[in-house]
């Protein structure tokens, strides 16, 4: 039998897969097996370090429930989901190239560790805040493609921490879903409901990430944000967020999902008649952003 030696175990697996019915996966675990035994060898693991992986994603994956999920937070926290966020963009952009649009689609980042299916529908206009802390921030704007056509009935998911940075995932087992809700937009694609303008917040770091991003000598935190989930029939699905022009840690987002475009102005407002006409009592916010959907065909 011929012996394998440390050099050549990377092809052996690879060899392995001969009868994989599967092109891509076939693609994908040879690409995988081959860097991941030039890390081994690049590095030289040594038989503790690999153990404490093991320990580590054992652990990472005993934290994971239907309200927390570590592996979403250490793909975000390695860059890798804004990777391949990139890479889904960068093909619609290619697709796009031999007919540039009108108007640049709206970039996408990360989807986060605190989508929660099922938000309550609401009527334009609804004010979300509920019971949460935060400054009230009202938001309005249109959804068009990219030639500038509005986009009516667009599903427009929203969800943020709240005031001091806390998802309602965050707030215990039993907590209600809070500071989220599905709108649709008018048949002229315009949006506008009430939440609060987002704090900056720590990623939650009591877990396995948490203790890889101090031994890193990283901060967990990231910049204010509302996420966003745009759906339409004959449009790319977009998930992105609108972050709050002026919020600390715009420049060292923890999850590298800042792009220049989502960075939004909260025009300050004092107490009095906001613009849906509503009398406020106390200062208020206001985001305005026009979101551009890609049509499916492009
Ligand atoms: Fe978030």
């Amino acid at each position: 039998m011929a012996q394998l030696e440390v050099h050549d175990l990377a092809q052996a697996v690879i060899d392995r897969m001969a009868d994989c019915k599967e092109p891509r996966l076939k693609e994908v675990m040879s690409a995988l097996v081959k860097h991941v035994h030039a890390f081994v060898q690049e590095v030289q693991l040594t038989p503790e370090e690999w153990m404490g992986t093991i320990e580590f994603l054992t652990a990472a994956g005993k934290m994971c429930d239907e309200k927390r999920q570590e592996f979403i937070l250490l793909s975000d926290t390695l860059g890798v989901s804004m990777a391949v966020v990139g890479i889904e963009q960068a093909k619609g952009a290619a697709a796009l190239k031999a007919n540039p649009p009108k108007l640049a689609p709206t970039e996408a980042t990360v989807l986060g560790p605190f989508f929660w299916e099922g938000a309550p529908e609401l009527e334009l206009g609804a004010d979300i805040t509920g019971v949460s802390s935060g400054t009230p921030a009202y938001y309005h704007g249109c959804v068009t493609d990219t030639a500038g056509k509005p986009v009516a009935n667009c599903t427009l998911d929203v969800w943020s921490g709240d005031g001091d940075g806390f998802y309602d995932l965050q707030k215990g087992a039993d907590a209600p879903m809070a500071l989220r809700a599905r709108f649709h937009t008018d048949a002229n694609g315009n949006y506008r409901f009430w939440s609060i303008r987002p704090a900056y917040y720590p990623v939650p770091d009591d877990g396995p990430v948490g203790g890889m991003l101090r031994r890193m000598g990283r901060h967990p935190n990231r910049p204010g944000h509302m996420h966003t989930m745009l759906s339409a029939p004959g449009h790319e699905r977009l998930i992105t967020h609108l972050f709050v022009s002026d919020s600390p840690y715009l420049d060292s987002d923890a999850v590298f999902g800042v792009r220049n475009s989502l960075i939004v102005n909260f025009e300050p407002h004092p107490a009095g008649k906001a613009p849906d006409g509503r009398v406020m009592t106390q200062p208020y916010h206001v985001a305005h952003y026009d979101f551009r959907l890609v049509p499916s065909a492009a």
